[in-house]
């Protein structure tokens, strides 16, 4: 049995041995590769994830929530299984009635077998999804790369393949990178043609690559046979040269995918959308057929890639659905949020906004009364558990970052006036209780 199975099924075993060493003390560290993401940073993550909620359904999309982990089997044959998701990257392990299974690598395959699972085809019109959640890939964890990988995305299945539908998912895309303030991303598409056209294309370049082989790096070589699309891929400096005199996909094209590409080429166009033709870019997964693309932005090294998807007409039928048309994209929140902190781009996000200073515990009910009225009035605010000295507590208050000091002692209470202080600048104002949440919405409105 695989080790990890092992741990898994003998759990209780595990803790019985283990019982006496328990007691002792011991650190904990996040595994490799994961990570925790804490605040402030956890406001920028949701303030991300909601611009592509709103971005999103103003394109019509709707939310799906899949599971976390299904049958390896599902990834296998979506994804493929000589692929380094599936062959080299994936967590995966036997459960406890012996089924395999494995941690989400992607989402696209969980789509597709939700589509199916519930008929989605009788509804009507093209059904689009987004998700946003983790994935796992056992990837060499670098800048930019983890192992637990956050992604938001959207997919369109439906009966059509028109082009049309490919640039809307592009221009929501872009619409998006541009709303969350991105930094200089740059859109690269490419086709890489049918279940027709491909092979023939894919025996051409085998042959050429045999013929140039001695030139080409281990990785490269083996993928000759295994999967010589991928030696477009490669990112060895010198192998470029080489790459760039084999043949292109572009000549290869069947009549149908040449109009295609031509005709998504012409949607972009109306829409005014900038891109750039990659010939090279042939994404790592099995399911793509005819549009593939990519978005990279700057400033993030060598993992540049914000965003890659494409078209994946056969991958509803394959996984026993009926024949079904599908694009969609995942973009890689862990890189997005990146590259809107390296560009300067993140939003100025409230923080806290109240702290209620309240002296002597005579003033505690008034303090947990008013307290009480303005949280239900949307503001944020931080009501200390015990009586503080009133220096500590406008000195906790700044530390906080809170924009105001309530200010509630014996005084106050007794003639129903309080003191707001603003913190930056020291103005302090008057109000009675019933005055207070509409000035706090006034000022946050500014
Ligand atoms: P992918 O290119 O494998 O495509 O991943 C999409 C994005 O997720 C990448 O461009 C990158 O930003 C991010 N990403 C992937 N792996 C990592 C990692 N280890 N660390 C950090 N970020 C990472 C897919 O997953 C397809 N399912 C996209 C798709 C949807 N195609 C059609 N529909």
């Amino acid at each position: 049995m695989h080790q990890s199975m092992c741990l898994l099924v003998c759990l209780d075993e595990f803790c019985a041995a283990a019982l006496p060493e328990m007691t002792e003390k011991r650190e904990f560290r996040a595994i490799k590769g994961t990570r925790d993401i804490r605040p402030p940073d956890s406001a920028l993550w949701n303030w991300f994830e909601q611009r592509a909620r709103e971005v999103f359904e103003a394109y019509n999309f709707r939310e799906i929530r899949l599971p976390i982990f299904e049958e390896t089997d599902l990834f296998a044959r979506s994804i493929g299984a000589d692929t380094d998701v599936v062959g080299k990257e994936m967590y995966t392990f036997e459960d406890r009635d012996e089924s395999s299974v494995s941690l989400r690598p992607e989402a696209t395959a969980g789509v597709a077998r939700a589509y199916i699972e519930h008929g989605m085809h009788t509804l009507p019109g093209n059904v689009k999804l987004y998700y946003i959640g983790p994935m796992f890939r056992r990837e060499r964890p670098q800048k930019g790369r983890y192992r637990q990988v956050y992604q938001i995305g959207a997919e369109v299945l439906g009966q059509s393949d028109a082009p049309a539908i490919d640039a809307e998912v592009l221009e929501m895309l872009m619409v998006l990178f541009q709303r969350a303030g991105l930094a200089l991303t740059t859109l690269y598409i490419n086709s890489i043609g049918c279940r027709d056209c491909r092979p023939k294309y894919v025996d051409v370049l085998r042959r050429e690559l045999r013929n140039i082989q001695d030139q080409l790096g281990a990785d490269s070589q083996r993928r000759i046979e295994t999967n010589p699309l991928r030696v477009l891929d490669s990112k060895l400096p010198e192998e470029q040269s080489i790459i760039e005199t084999l043949p292109r996909i572009a000549d290869h094209l069947c009549a149908a995918c040449r109009q295609h590409f031509s005709e998504l080429k012409d949607e972009l166009n109306l829409r005014g959308m900038a891109y750039r033709e990659n010939w090279r870019l042939v994404r790592g997964l099995d399911y793509y057929t005819r549009t593939t693309f990519e978005v990279t932005a700057e400033g993030l090294g060598s993992q540049n890639a914000v965003c890659g998807g494409g078209r994946y007409d056969g991958l509803v039928e394959l996984l026993g659905g009926h024949p079904t048309k599908g694009i969609g994209f995942a973009i890689g929140s862990d890189r997005a949020i990146l590259s809107i902190q390296d560009g300067g781009q993140a939003p100025k996000l409230p923080g806290l906004g109240v702290f209620v200073a309240w002296m002597s515990t005579a003033t505690y009910p008034a303090a947990v009364r008013i307290a009480g009225k303005l949280r239900d009035g949307g503001v944020s605010l931080e009501l200390p558990p015990e009586e503080m000295k009133f220096k500590k507590s406008l000195g906790l208050a700044d530390k906080l970052g809170a924009r105001y000091a309530l200010i509630i002692g014996e005084d106050e209470v007794a003639s129903g006036t309080f003191t707001l202080k603003r913190l930056a600048d020291g103005e302090q104002k008057k109000f009675k209780e019933n005055e207070l949440l509409e000035y706090l919405e006034s000022e946050r409105r500014v």
